[in-house]
Order: C-alpha cells, then structure tokens, then sequence
C-alpha cells in the first residue's frame, strides 16, 4: 500500500510518500519519498508561529515538495495532459482561499502522469486552521484530479504512532506491535497530554495540560532569556553547557504540580517564576542565562517523569511512547528512559527515531495505513481543536 501524505497543521510544511508491507506478520514501513520545509526562519523575528503567514508558507511550497518528493520515490513520471475543462472548473474553487497554489498545482498535474500510491492523507487536526487548510484543499484536489481516496488524519494520533516505527535501515522501519494498554506522553508546542490506547484507533486522554504546554514552556522561558524562536533547542543547548559546567542556579525553581493527585499539568506557574527571576536579576549574564536553562529543562523534565509514573502506576502500560516536538529534548528522554527502565521494568519504552519527533508527513502517512479509514472527498474540514 502506497500513501501520499500531506502535513500542514504549523509551521512545516511536509509532504511524504511512504509504502506498507508485510512480511512472515511484520509490517514494513519504507519512506519512498520525503520533502518537508521548516518555516523556522519565517516566524523567528516574530517570536512564534504566526497563521497567515504559515498559510502563505504552505501555499508557496506545496506544489514544489509534492514534485520533490515524487521524484524522489520514482513515481514521477512526464506526460502532457493540460488540466483543462470541467475537471479546472472543479480544482478552481477549492483553491478560492490560496489562488497563489492553483498556477503551481494545475502546471504539475497538467505535467505527469497519475503517480502510483493508493491513497492521499492529510493532517486536518489539530493545528492552526488557515494552516490546516491549505493542506486540505491540496490534498482534496489531487484527489479530484487522479481519482485517489482521501483520508483526514489527526496530528497528535501522528505524534502518539510515531515511536511505533523502528528504523531498521535509513528509511526502512518495522512497524511495532506494542504490548497494551500502551501509555503516550506526547509534548509539544501546542500540547501537554498522556493517552493510553487500548488499540489502535482507542484512545482516552487521562491527563493534559491546564495552561501552557511544555514546548510553549520551552519556547517562553527562552524568550524571556532573550533567545531565539523555537526555544525548545536553545534552552536545551545552553543547559548542556550549565551541566558540563557544573553551573547551578541556588535557587530551584517550582515543579508545578508535581504532587498533585492526578495526571494533569501546568507550567504557567513556572514561566512566571521565570520572569520575576529575570526581573529581579535585571541584564542576564551568559552564566545566569545558562543556569536558569538547565532549571528550567530540570523542571519540565521532573514534571513529565513524575506525571508519567504515575500514570503507569494507574494504567498498568506495559508500552510507553513519547512524540512531540519536545521528545526530541535528549535530557528529558534519558529521564524517561531511566525512570521506565528502572522502575518498571516489564514495560517498554519507545522514542520516534531522528527525525520523527518534530512535525512531519511521514507519522501522517503511516496513522493512515494503521488506520484503513476513508473520508469523502468535499467532507473535510479543518479542526483546530481536534481531540482524539
Ligand atoms: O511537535 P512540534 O514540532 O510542533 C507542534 O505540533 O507544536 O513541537 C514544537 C515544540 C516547540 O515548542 C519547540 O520549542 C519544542 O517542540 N522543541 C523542543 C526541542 N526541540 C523542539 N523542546 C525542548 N527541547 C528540544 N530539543
Ligand atoms: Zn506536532
């Protein structure tokens, strides 16, 4: 099975092509083709993502990642069939609220055969919505266009199956059957939330944050430390250099909620603390600036391992997951791993491997092979606030 798989929920824009197989019970994920570009540099100067210009990002690249990554698989293959008649009339409207795409998107199609993949799956959910969009529309006119089915996936169930797959060789995975009920701590810029599934597709939300996020944690404190965006990586590279320092700071800061009596977060309390601590400091050394990294990397990192032993006490998980942009942090994934490992040791860990924490299409192709679901074409909608 083939899959086109369309990401555009923030600020990647990602486009992958991957094929399922199975062999002697193992399911084999292969990346035949994977084009993603980080808006990163976009939305720096302005200190976070900003939606319409995401928007206008995705619009610009789409078409170019989608050849990019067909070329890359070998299904692109040249023809000449002008996208003309009714079958323009119908790709025009759908492309009334990013016109910018519908040149680049009829000049391609208009260019190449159908490509060999069986279905197409994009993100609807959760995500910025003029983002989710433009992924959307996309998707649903090469759908028209090559008569292929559609499939609507939600980003954080992308996050959660991510760890499942192994890389075997570059590019080449097993996909895990995980021992269940599985536990997912997923942590990213937008969510804070442990999930067990009881099955693929079954899924209950037993914790999640009441403020911030941890990535917004991250990427807040680093602000005020007058780092750049995302600062999920900055904290975490000058924290390295406070540890190898020996560099801490006298004062630690809160663990918010780490002992309350359930599986939910907040780390508002923390970004506050953060703040007095730099007002009262007044102009931050590089020393200073280190110290409150390795703090506040040390305090989200408590938090997530207290709240995930939790929860294993409570669920009985014989798997752990993790995904997200911040279970890319290599502090906290070592806390995790020796929390798991040494606690509970009949259960598994599992971490996506490089490249799969951060927001890709290749957890969106794979969600859609795990999940077989169809939607109808011109019945997907964007969803914000998409729950599992
Ligand atoms: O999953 P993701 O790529 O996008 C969302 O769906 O939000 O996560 C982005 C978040 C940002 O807040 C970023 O600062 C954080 O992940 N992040 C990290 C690290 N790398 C990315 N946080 C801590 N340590 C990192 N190494
Ligand atoms: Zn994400």
């Amino acid at each position: 099975m083939r899959i086109l798989a369309i990401e555009t929920s923030c600020d990647e824009t990602a486009v992958a092509i991957i094929e399922v197989t199975k062999e002697n019970g193992t399911q084999y994920l292969k990346v035949l083709g994977n084009a993603l570009y980080s808006q990163i540099k976009t939305h720096a100067p302005m200190g976070g993502v900003v939606p319409m210009l995401a928007k206008r990002e995705h619009a610009k690249n789409l078409a170019p990642l989608l050849e990019k990554a067909l070329n890359e698989a070998n299904l692109l293959t040249l023809s000449t069939r002008p996208i003309t008649g009714e079958l323009l009339q119908k790709i025009g409207p759908l492309f009334t609220h990013e016109p910018e795409l519908l040149g680049p998107t009829v000049q391609l199609l208009g260019s190449i055969d159908t490509p060999a993949i069986d279905t197409i799956a994009v993100t609807s959910g959760p995500g910025l919505e003029p983002a989710l969009w433009v992924g959307i529309n996309f998707a649903e006119v090469l759908s028209l266009a090559w008569g292929k089915p559609l499939q609507a996936i939600n980003h954080m169930e992308g996050h959660l199956l991510s760890a499942l797959l192994k890389e075997e060789q570059p590019g080449i995975f097993t996909i895990e059957t995980p021992k269940l009920p599985m536990l997912a701590l997923l942590i990213s810029g937008g969510h804070t939330e442990l999930v067990v599934m009881k099955n693929i597709g079954d899924y209950k939300i037993i914790g999640s944050t009441r403020d911030d996020a941890a990535g917004e944690a991250f990427d807040k404190t680093a602000r005020m430390l007058g780092l750049p965006y995302p600062g999920g990586p900055e904290i975490a590279k000058l924290a390295a250099v406070a540890i190898e320092k020996g560099l801490k700071l006298e004062q630690p800061l809160p663990r918010p909620m780490i002992k309350s009596d359930n599986l939910d977060f907040s780390f508002a309390g923390l970004k506050t603390a953060v703040l007095y601590l730099v007002k009262k400091r007044g102009t931050l050394d590089n020393e200073t600036k280190m110290k409150i990294a390795r703090e506040v990397q040390e305090a989200i990192s408590d938090v997530l391992v207290a709240k995930v032993s939790k929860a294993i006490e409570e669920t009985g998980a014989q798997t752990i997951v993790i995904g997200g942009g911040v279970a890319s942090n290599s502090y906290i994934d070592r806390a995790l791993t020796e929390a798991v490992t040494t606690r509970y040791a009949g259960s598994t860990y599992l971490k996506p491997a490089k490249g799969l924490t951060t927001d890709n299409a290749v957890m969106i192709g794979l969600t859609a092979a795990l999940k077989h679901t169809t939607t109808t074409r011109g019945a997907i909608k964007a969803n914000g606030t998409l729950k599992f």
